[in-house]
């Protein structure tokens, strides 16, 4: 099945605290976006993106897409306040000819053209599967400053992006989010709620999202390493 991409590109990334938001800011010489779009336009089964992006930084992002080589249909739009405005401004401008969805963070620049292809096959037989990992350190529940409990990690995991869902469904969790008031800080949070099958593919701990300086440093770090993907 067809697939049409959402990146979100719109924070401002103030726990980075750059001039720039945090889609434009340099990794490895390049745009952090350009790493996304780039990983886009090796998979055969996406025909077209849109990406949210800060509205003044809307040349910007023409050029950077320009650069990328895409060869399907782009369109940007300004994004929202928070995250799950911007996917759903975005879910907007997508076409109705696709069946599957796929939303990524330009926050995580090293997502495989691999993770996209696996959530969108994926999401062709349930309703959507996102890209995770398990946990690996050992959680405790805290209050104050004390530990209260100390919780198994069994069957935890990390949500990640690439996010791939069937349009319709995705279409209506957000619509019901609205309607209820709702606020999730991933799209598969939204489609759980229509209490639908959202799978799991694997992903990796490379595929972190860079949120602070120290996530920058490391990012630059992979890059010059030159470590295979
Ligand atoms: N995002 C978005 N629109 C928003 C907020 C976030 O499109 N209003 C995007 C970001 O550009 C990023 C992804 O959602 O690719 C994950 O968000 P996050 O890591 O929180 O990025 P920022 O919101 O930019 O960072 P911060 O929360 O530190 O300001
Ligand atoms: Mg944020």
């Amino acid at each position: 099945m067809k697939a049409s991409a959402i990146i979100v590109a719109a924070g401002s990334g103030r726990r980075l605290g750059c001039e720039l938001p945090k889609a434009f800011v340099p990794v490895g010489g390049r745009p952090m976006l350009d790493y996304s779009l780039r990983a886009l336009a090796a998979v055969e089964d996406i025909s077209e993106a849109v990406i949210a992006l800060p509205a003044q930084m809307l040349s910007e992002a023409r050029a950077i897409v320009r650069s990328a080589g895409l060869e399907i249909p782009v369109k940007l739009t300004p994004g929202g306040s928070e995250r799950q405005d911007s996917v759903r401004i975005a879910l907007e401008l997508v076409g109705v000819e696709n069946g599957v969805v796929v939303i990524h963070d330009a926050a995580r620049p090293f997502a495989p053209a691999r993770f996209f292809r696996d959530s969108i096959r994926a999401a062709d037989y349930a309703a959507g599967a996102i890209v995770a990992i398990p946990v690996s350190d050992t959680l405790k529940r805290v209050e104050g400053n004390a530990i209260v409990a100390t919780a198994s990690r069994l069957g935890l995991y990390c949500a990640q992006t690439p996010q791939a869902f069937r349009r319709d469904l995705l279409v209506r969790a957000h619509r019901q989010a609205v309607e209820n008031g709702i606020s999730a800080t991933d799209d598969a949070d939204l489609v759980e709620r229509l209490g639908t099958m959202v799978a799991i593919v694997e992903g990796s701990s490379r595929n972190f999202k860079i949120t602070t300086q120290d996530d920058l440093a490391l990012a630059q770090a992979v890059i010059a390493a030159g470590l295979p993907d």
